[in-house]
């Protein structure tokens, strides 16, 4: 069970931890942390779960898709070299002390 840490809209830490399998964007919700809105649910069609991913996990993560490749041209906050779709981004432990940023405004 992969622990991470999400910094929310506000800057504020949260320590969560989740399934292997489950995406950043579900913990998120589930643990009510602050600034995703995720209006597709998950399917990469809305690009309100931008997240920014630390450098050093970035190698670590699954390549970009199509689909999340566009839509990570619609962010409403900059995109970065760490830019994801939270939702895009499942949890492994090959992820274990992940840390990951909530975009600033997501519409
Ligand atoms: Fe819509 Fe991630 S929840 S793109």
């Amino acid at each position: 069970m992969p622990r991470i840490t999400i910094i929310d809209v506000h800057g504020t830490l949260h320590a969560v931890e989740a399934e292997t399998g489950t995406s950043v964007m579900q913990v998120a919700m589930v643990n009510g942390i602050e600034g995703i809105v995720a209006e597709c649910n998950g399917n990469a069609a809305c690009a309100t779960c931008h997240v920014y991913i630390d450098e050093a996990f970035r190698e670590r993560l699954p390549a970009i898709l199509d689909n999340e490749e566009d839509m990570l041209d619609f962010t409403a906050a900059e995109r970065r070299p760490g830019s994801r779709l939270s939702c895009q981004v499942k949890l492994s432990d090959a992820l274990e002390g992940m840390v990951v940023t909530v975009a600033d405004t997501q519409i």
